[in-house]
Order: structure tokens, then C-alpha cells, then sequence
């Protein structure tokens, strides 16, 4: 048994369901607080008072008035790839729109070309770093996205390499399968024939061998209308996979339409949104899953965060880490962003970056949040007081991170290694 004492703010957020409206701000701190992990799991926690018989823990742990948080959940990425897309990216940077880059089959279809020539053990590597680089920004948890194979191979690999890293890792690892990405070279203007072909040969191999728990569709401008969406949701469906939809990140086309009527787990991106589409989503209870670092990045409009939890909408936010759109990690530019620019305040960006986006995942029952029963997937912050985590913007303040009760981060051994005696 391990106790954590003298902990300053024990930001337990709570509860094990998605947080809507107002409830996004009851962030339920403890000040002053314990916790208690038993193996894997969080046995107790609470104010301190007097504790009594410290002979029984195992290990005892000092937080130095510091905070505590649950561990931070990241719903939405696509972390196996290889290949660069610098280029590209400065290209962009002249005034190239993102769309027209994959349109004359650069952008995804680039990052498909290098990801189908990498080998697994190329792809696993690779990817694997970027696992680490996470976990040091206190992400105890991840979904990951296949989508640069667009073919049954490379697709397969890079589910393989998930389940792989899953196993070999600390980190959580939540797999979608995201065939439709884009219409690859080989159906190049034959959308629908791609879509029959994801639905009748690669679809049924990835259900059969459980390779994804969930089904991604981007539904936009340049990818997949709403009727091919459509159709390929509902056979996802049917063959047991959760639903999930890129939805109206360049264009509204409907897609979160779509999400409300499909009742999809999580509807994403959501930058160009009509208020129809929206109230969709509402009604259906589907988790908004919004992107900060991906509009920062295609320097396009913030989604409108203030107006969906207002509406009622449980908002969760994610990194979309991929090599286009978003080439990047840095959790704290993405709670940076979430509160200057898309209106959220603090404690709504931690409840979207715990809770909710552990519903986004369909994980609500075990992480997520400090409660009883939960794994215990918990932060220390290098700091006394959480609003640290924005008002000292673009830092990492992560000190340590368990992972199922495990210390898996360590801040002072990274520190350690810059100290001379050491070199
Ligand atoms: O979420 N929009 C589709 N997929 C990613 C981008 C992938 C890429 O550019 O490689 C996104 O933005
Ligand atoms: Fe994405």
C-alpha cells in the first residue's frame, strides 16, 4: 500500500460519468488531502486529519503541498505514422489551404506513402517515443488512430503496432480503426468503391482479430460525404466497433448531423459546426471532442467551446497529434489555448482533458477522475496550485506520473542528468 501525504490541492474532479454545463467547473478539490493506493488502485483519499498507523504502507510519499490530478487522457491522436511533412507545413505557412495540399496528393496521402514503406519495427519505434514524450505531460491514457495504410496491410500494421505498445507499455492505449482517411491513390476518384472495399475486406479482419475497439470516419470536404460515412459507420456497427466521426473540421458537411443521428460516442473537431448540427449532438448525448492545437495550427477559427457547454454539450479536448494538421504534443499549449481562445475556463479544460475525455473513450467507469475503486492514474505537479497549469503557460509542470499506482515519470531523474557531476 502506498500513501501520498501533505498533498496541497487534490483535484479529484469526480464523479464517473461525462460533465455537462455548469458542472464542467466542479473541479472538487481537496485541500490539504491523502490518498491511498492499494496495487493498481485508489483505495482512499480525503483531508488529512491524523493518520494513525503508518507502519502499513509500503511506501510513503511526501507531496510537499503540491497538487495532485488525475492522470490526463488524450482521445484523440494518430501517434503511428512515419515520414515528415515539413515541407508541407511551410506551404502552408505561404497560404496553401491544408485541403488542396491533399488534393493533389500530398498531406495524409504523403504520411500513407512513408507509413506503408516503414517496417513494423520502424513504425513501433517510432512510435513508441512518441508514448514517452506523452506520458512526461502526464497523459496516463491515449487513442490512436490507424488511417496511414489505406490499404489491409498497412492498416493491420499499424493497429498491430498499437496492440504492441499497448502490451509493452506504462500508457493505455485505445485503438480506432480510421480506413476511411482519406480516398487513397489506387481509388482515386472512386470514393465509394474505397468505401466498399474498406467495408468488405478490411473492416471484417479488423473486428475478427479485435484489433480497434472504435471506428473513425473523416467525414469532410476532400475525404468522405455523409452518405458514405454513413454507410460505413453503420457496417462498423454491425460488426461491434463504437462509433466515433471527424466531423466538420474544414467544411460543415453535416457530419455532426450525422454524429447525433448515428449517436456516435464522440463527434470531433467540430470547427465548422452550424447550431443544427450542434443541437444534434446534444440531443444525442454525444461527447464534443475539440482540438485547440489543430485550429492553432491550420491558423483556422477555435471551436466555440463556451457556446457548446452552455448548450449542454460535455466537451472533452484532445491533441490530434498527427504529422499534418497538428505536429504536436505539447499538452500545455493545448490547455493554454482552450482558455484564451475558445473561452473555457480553467477548471472546464481539466474536467475536458479527465472525465470527459475519458468518456470520449468510453473508460468513464475507470479513469478519468480521483475515486474510489478507479486505477489509480494520477500527476504531481511541480506547483501548489493547479491554475499554474495556465496562468504559466506553455511550461510542462508535470513532476511525476503513476500509472496504475506505479511511479512510470520522474521529473528529478530527467533533471539529474543535466547536473554536471552526472555528465
Ligand atoms: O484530425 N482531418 C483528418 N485527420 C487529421 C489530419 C491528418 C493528417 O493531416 O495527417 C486531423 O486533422
Ligand atoms: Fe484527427
Amino acid at each position: 500500500m502506498i500513501l501520498i501525504k501533505n498533498i496541497g490541492q487534490l483535484v479529484t474532479v469526480g464523479g464517473s460519468e461525462p460533465k455537462k454545463g455548469k458542472k464542467m467547473n466542479d473541479l472538487n478539490i481537496i485541500n490539504n488531502a491523502y490518498l491511498i493506493i492499494e496495487n493498481d488502485k485508489i483505495i482512499d483519499f480525503g483531508k488529512i486529519n491524523k493518520l494513525e498507523n503508518l507502519s502499513k504502507y509500503d511506501e510513503i510519499i511526501d507531496a510537499e503541498q503540491k497538487v495532485i490530478l488525475p492522470g490526463f487522457i488524450d482521445p484523440h491522436t494518430h501517434f503511428v505514422f512515419a515520414g515528415d511533412r515539413s515541407q508541407e507545413f511551410k506551404m502552408r505557412l505561404k497560404g496553401i489551404p491544408y485541403i488542396e495540399i491533399l488534393k493533389k496528393g500530398g498531406g495524409i496521402l504523403s504520411t500513407v506513402k512513408a507509413t506503408r514503406r516503414a517496417s513494423y519495427d520502424d513504425l513501433l519505434n517510432q512510435s513508441n517515443k512518441r508514448i514517452d514524450k506523452f506520458l512526461s505531460y502526464g497523459v496516463t491514457t491515449v487513442e490512436g488512430k490507424s488511417g496511414y495504410g489505406l490499404d489491409k496491410n498497412t492498416e493491420v500494421k499499424q493497429l498491430k503496432v498499437m496492440q504492441e505498445l499497448n502490451k509493452r507499455n506504462d500508457i493505455d492505449i485505445v485503438s480506432t480503426f480510421l480506413g476511411a482517411h482519406a480516398v487513397p491513390k489506387e481509388y482515386k476518384g472512386q470514393s465509394e468503391e474505397y468505401i466498399d472495399f474498406v467495408i468488405n475486406e478490411v473492416l471484417p479482419e479488423v473486428s475478427e482479430k479485435k484489433l480497434a475497439e472504435f471506428c473513425d470516419v473523416f467525414c469532410d470536404d476532400g475525404a468522405f460525404s455523409y452518405q458514405e460515412s454513413e454507410k460505413l459507420l453503420n457496417s462498423a456497427k454491425e460488426h461491434g466497433l463504437k462509433l466515433k466521426i471527424h466531423a466538420d473540421e474544414i467544411k460543415n458537411t453535416k457530419a455532426s448531423e450525422l454524429a447525433g443521428k448515428l449517436n456516435t460516442v464522440s463527434a470531433e473537431h467540430l470547427l465548422k459546426a452550424s447550431d443544427d448540427g450542434l443541437r444534434s449532438i446534444k440531443e444525442n448525448n454525444v461527447i464534443a471532442v475539440l482540438l485547440p492545437l489543430t485550429a492553432f495550427s491550420l491558423q483556422e477559427e477555435y471551436a466555440d467551446a463556451k457556446k457548446m457547454i452552455e448548450m449542454g454539450i460535455p466537451v472533452a479536448l484532445a491533441s490530434d497529434l498527427n504529422p499534418g494538421s497538428s505536429y504536436s504534443q505539447s499538452i500545455p499549449l493545448l490547455l493554454s489555448l482552450a482558455v484564451m481562445y475558445m473561452g473555457m475556463t480553467p477548471e472546464e479544460a481539466i474536467t475536458a482533458l479527465t472525465i470527459n475525455a475519458a468518456s470520449a473513450i468510453n473508460r468513464e467507469k475507470e479513469i478519468g477522475s480521483i475515486k474510489k475503486g478507479k486505477k489509480a492514474d494520477l500527476i504531481l505537479l511541480n506547483t501548489t496550485d493547479f491554475n499554474h497549469l495556465f496562468y504559466n503557460f506553455g511550461v510542462n509542470l508535470v513532476d511525476k506520473v503513476y500509472k496504475n499506482g506505479r511511479l512510470v515519470f520522474d521529473n528529478d531523474l530527467n533533471k539529474r542528468k543535466t547536473q554536471k557531476e552526472d555528465i
